[in-house]
């Protein structure tokens, strides 16, 4: 089974992230496919990155990151959720990459972004830089979704699209072929 690790990237109080993200760790799971390791950042609860070593070192000092670093590099692949905040990523989620260098290395990550109008996508614009400097391999296909308040049900449960259900399907084979041609590489 691939592991496959989902991020939560948005902590604040009544965040549309959750219900994002428990319909994504749903259909990985139902996928049959992966073994699924959900982190929700605001349950994780790293300090702002606080190491006074350069991660590539892995020289950690503090027990949250030894903790972090050996679930990050028990995974063969990523979705990281996130919105856009002022016209790029929300800060937890860049806290969450910096802790770390290699653990990171040649694994595939798939983007699921949300905002108004823009969808997320200037948030993840602004992160493929950053995931390219750590040498993550971004899928094809992700997600943006714009306004999605709206597709939340009285029990706030998100509903996702015919379009959305079709690119998570998409992107979850990516990540598994990704995922296996890049093994070599590790
Ligand atoms: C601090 C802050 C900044 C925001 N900036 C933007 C923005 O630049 N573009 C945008 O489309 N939406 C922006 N929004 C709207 C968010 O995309 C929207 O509130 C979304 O629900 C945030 O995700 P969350 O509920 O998971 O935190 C912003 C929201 C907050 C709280």
């Amino acid at each position: 089974m691939t592991r496959l690790m989902i991020v939560l990237g948005s902590v604040r109080e009544g965040r549309v992230g959750l219900p994002i993200a428990e319909w994504v760790r749903k259909t990985a799971q139902a996928d049959g496919r992966f073994d699924v390791d959900f982190v929700d950042l605001a349950e994780l609860n790293l300090p702002l990155m606080d190491e006074p070593n350069h991660p590539r070192l892995r020289k950690y000092t503090k027990a949250h990151t030894t903790a972090w670093s050996e679930r990050v590099a028990a995974a063969d692949g990523f979705i990281f959720l996130f919105p856009e905040y002022n016209h790029s990523y929300s800060p937890g989620i860049k806290n969450a990459l910096d802790y770390l260098n290699s653990e990171w290395h040649r694994k595939p990550v798939g983007f699921v972004n949300w905002g108004g109008n823009s969808a997320g996508t200037r948030a993840q614009a602004a992160l493929k830089p950053v995931v390219a400097a750590l040498g993550l391999v971004i899928t094809m296909g992700n997600i943006e979704i714009n306004f999605p308040q709206k597709q939340l049900s009285e029990a706030s449960e998100f509903e996702p699209n015919g379009q959305q259900r079709e690119v998570l399907k998409l992107q979850l084979d990516e990540i598994l072929a990704l995922s296996e041609a890049l093994k070599p590489l590790r």
